[in-house]
C-alpha cells in the first residue's frame, strides 16, 4: 500500500484541500484510504467527524513523529492508499514521513512564498538523496490555480519548477468554492448539491483528472520493498 505525503513548508499552500481532494476521489474509486492526519489544526479529522461514513475512508487524528510508524503498521492490511497530511512548518516529521514515503507532493501556488516553502522540500528531497541515497519519486501540483487567467507569478514558478526538470502535475487543482465548501459541508463532492455550490460539475471533473494523474504516477504495486521488509 503507497504512502504519499503531501508537504510544503510554507503555511496555506493546499495541501490539506489536495489531500482531501484525492482521498474521496480515490475512495469513490474503490480504493481504501488512510489519511494520517498530522496537522496540528486537524482540519480533515474535523471535515470527517462533520461528515456522514465515507465508504472506505479511514481519517485518524493526532499522527506525531512517535506514533506514524505504528499507524502505519496497524493500518497496512486495511488500506490501499495511505495519505499523510503535514503542518504547514519545517517539523522533524517532515523527513521522517518522506523516509516512509512512496511518493512526495508538494502543493503550490503560484506565488514566490509558496515556491520557497516547496523548494525547502526539493532540497531535503536531495539531500536524503546524496547522503543517504534515498530516492523518493515526488511531484508538485500547482494549487488555487485561476481558471480564467494565468498570473505572471504562477508562469514565473513554472518556469523555476521547469528548470529544475521537476515533474509537475499537468491538472492544477483550480480555486473553486466547492473545495472550500467541503470542509464547512462536510461530505464530498458527491454529496453536496448542484444548486447550492456553483460550477459543482467543473469541481468534480478536476478533482476526477487531479486523482487520476496520481494514480498513474503511484500505481498500488509500487510500495516500496523497505515498507514491506520493517513491516514482516
Ligand atoms: N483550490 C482551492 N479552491 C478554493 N479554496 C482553496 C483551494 N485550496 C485551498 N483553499 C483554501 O485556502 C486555505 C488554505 O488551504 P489548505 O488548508 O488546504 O492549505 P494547507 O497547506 O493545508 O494549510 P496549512 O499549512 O495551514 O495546513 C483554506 O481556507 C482552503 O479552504
Ligand atoms: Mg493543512
Amino acid at each position: 500500500m503507497p504512502v504519499i505525503t503531501f508537504a510544503n513548508t510554507k503555511g496555506g499552500a493546499g495541501k490539506t484541500t489536495a489531500v482531501l481532494l484525492l482521498a474521496t476521489e480515490l475512495a469513490r474509486l474503490g480504493h481504501r484510504v488512510t489519511v494520517l492526519d498530522a496537522d496540528p489544526q486537524y482540519w480533515v479529522s474535523r471535515w470527517y467527524d462533520a461528515s456522514q461514513p465515507i465508504s472506505r475512508l479511514t481519517v485518524v487524528p493526532y499522527v506525531t513523529q512517535a506514533s506514524i510508524d505504528r499507524h502505519l503498521e496497524d493500518l497496512r492490511d486495511k488500506t490501499d492508499y495511505f495519505l499523510i497530511d503535514l503542518p504547514g512548518a519545517r517539523s522533524p516529521l517532515l523527513a521522517k514521513a518522506i523516509g516512509l514515503s512512496d511518493h512526495v507532493m508538494i502543493p503550490i501556488q503560484g506565488c514566490a512564498m509558496d515556491a520557497q516553502g516547496g523548494a525547502h522540500v526539493l532540497e531535503l528531497l536531495q539531500y536524503l538523496d546524496a547522503k543517504l541515497g534515498l530516492k523518493v519519486p515526488h511531484s508538485v501540483v500547482l494549487t488555487r490555480v485561476n481558471s480564467m487567467v494565468t498570473t505572471r507569478a504562477l508562469l514565473a514558478v513554472k518556469g523555476l519548477l521547469a528548470q529544475r526538470n521537476v515533474d509537475v502535475l499537468n491538472t492544477p487543482i483550480i480555486e473553486r468554492s466547492a473545495f472550500r465548501d467541503i470542509f464547512d459541508c462536510g461530505g464530498t463532492l458527491y454529496t453536496m448539491s448542484e444548486d447550492r455550490v456553483s460550477n459543482l460539475d467543473r469541481a468534480r471533473e478536476n478533482a476526477r483528472l487531479y486523482a487520476e494523474e496520481i494514480l498513474r504516477r503511484v500505481p498500488m504495486t509500487v510500495a516500496r520493498p523497505q515498507m514491506a521488509q520493517s513491516a514482516a
